[in-house]
């Protein structure tokens, strides 16, 4: 096989960085593949709309199902989010043999465990690195990079939005308002940003990395989260003041009595590595009993960022493609089902 062709799902913040990678990165993607990466199809909501992209104009499609049902397609990129209709598109295409990547936590959080067993029995991969922190390689570390240990607690910051929205009322003393309608100028905020600023965008991220970390089912109701409208007017100043800094921090903790997973604001000392993450920033602190203490730290939101994680899941579907080892990896968070759950 000398060309990939893939059908993207959206060409937004994140699919438009998709096609700007792939298309300045094709002799590397080449060299490293030894065929062509071609994007073939792309759903989009108005195919009027100027793109500002090198692609030819003739592949934009508002009609989804011309995408999905075209056999000629090896990858569909699910980059346009949402729950049911991203669902449904990607259960589609695992039916029809194909490789999936997706940077859609609101699906993974919810279904990824049915959905990693579908691409299982369809002998099809599912990858889904750019769900969680944007373009820090964290699901390919829990996955593999600390395969081997026993991870008993993470804490992050995982959540671009907020973080960058309590940066900016930090050091620029800006208004939550001015600094929200910034974050979504820059295409960090969701569509609807209600999900972002009141933690359930950051909890479905503790889902997916706690989920990963303890090979075990994590449920959404869950998590308890708090989220930006809990911090009071004058809190981050007063924090400032006594050498605290206020952060959205996620944190997932295993131990005898079961896991804990939480997403709230808290205040940490200014010494504490978290609280020097800014702006779109993310990191995630993991604490193992053999490695100790480690932190991923890089940009949680953006379009290459993110853009950078879908193409390198792009990369890994093409290689089990050509290698026709494709559907034949388990993923750890498929070993949930395997062992019995933490009890509370
Ligand atoms: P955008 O809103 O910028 O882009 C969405 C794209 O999908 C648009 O091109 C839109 O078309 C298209 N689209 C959406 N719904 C439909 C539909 N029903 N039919 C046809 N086309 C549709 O989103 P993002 O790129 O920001 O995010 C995409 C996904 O990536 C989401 O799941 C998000 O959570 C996730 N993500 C985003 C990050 C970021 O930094 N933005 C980071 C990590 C993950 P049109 O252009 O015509 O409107
Ligand atoms: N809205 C998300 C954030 C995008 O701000 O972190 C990255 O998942």
């Amino acid at each position: 096989k000398n060309e990939i062709s893939i059908g993207l799902l959206g060409f937004g913040t994140v699919g438009s960085g998709v096609a700007k990678i792939i298309q300045q990165h094709q002799d590397d993607l080449q060299h490293k593949l030894g065929a062509q990466v071609a994007i073939r199809k792309v759903l989009v909501r108005d195919a009027g709309k100027d793109r500002f992209s090198d692609l030819d104009p003739n592949v934009f499609t508002t009609d989804i199902e011309e995408i999905l049902n075209d056999s000629s397609l090896d990858i569909i990129v699910e980059v346009m989010g949402g729950m049911e209709g991203a669902k449904s598109a990607m259960e589609q295409a695992l039916k029809s043999g194909k490789q999936v990547v997706t940077a859609n936590k609101d699906v993974m959080a919810e279904y990824g465990h049915e959905l990693l067993k579908l691409a299982d029995d369809e002998k099809c991969d599912l990858f889904y690195e750019a769900s969680v922190a944007g373009g820090i390689p964290i699901i390919r570390t829990l996955e593999d990079g600390l395969a081997s240990d026993r991870i008993s607690s993470m804490m992050g910051i995982v959540n671009g939005t907020t973080n960058f929205i309590l940066t900016k009322m930090k050091q620029e003393k800006k208004s939550y308002e001015d600094a929200l309608a910034e974050a979504t100028r820059l295409g960090f905020a969701e569509a609807d940003p209600t999900a972002d600023v009141g933690g359930l965008d950051a909890a479905r991220k503790m889902v997916i990395l706690s989920s990963l970390a303890f090979s075990t089912e994590v449920n959404l109701g869950d998590v308890h989260i708090r989220g930006m409208e809990t911090i009071k007017d004058g809190d981050v100043e007063m924090g400032d003041k006594l050498g605290y800094t206020m952060k959205m921090v996620g944190s997932s903790t295993k131990d005898e009595d079961g896991i804990d997973v939480s997403v709230e604001p808290i205040f940490l000392a200014n010494t504490h590595p978290l609280a020097a993450v800014n702006n779109e920033f993310n990191a995630v602190y993991i604490y193992g009993d053999a490695v100790g203490e480690t932190m991923l730290y890089g940009p949680g939101a953006g379009s290459l960022p993110t853009a950078t994680s879908v193409v390198s899941d792009i990369i890994a579907a093409c290689r089990n493609l050509l290698l026709g080892v494709n559907g034949k990896r388990k993923h750890s968070a498929q070993y949930a089902r395997l062992i019995k759950p933490a009890e509370k």
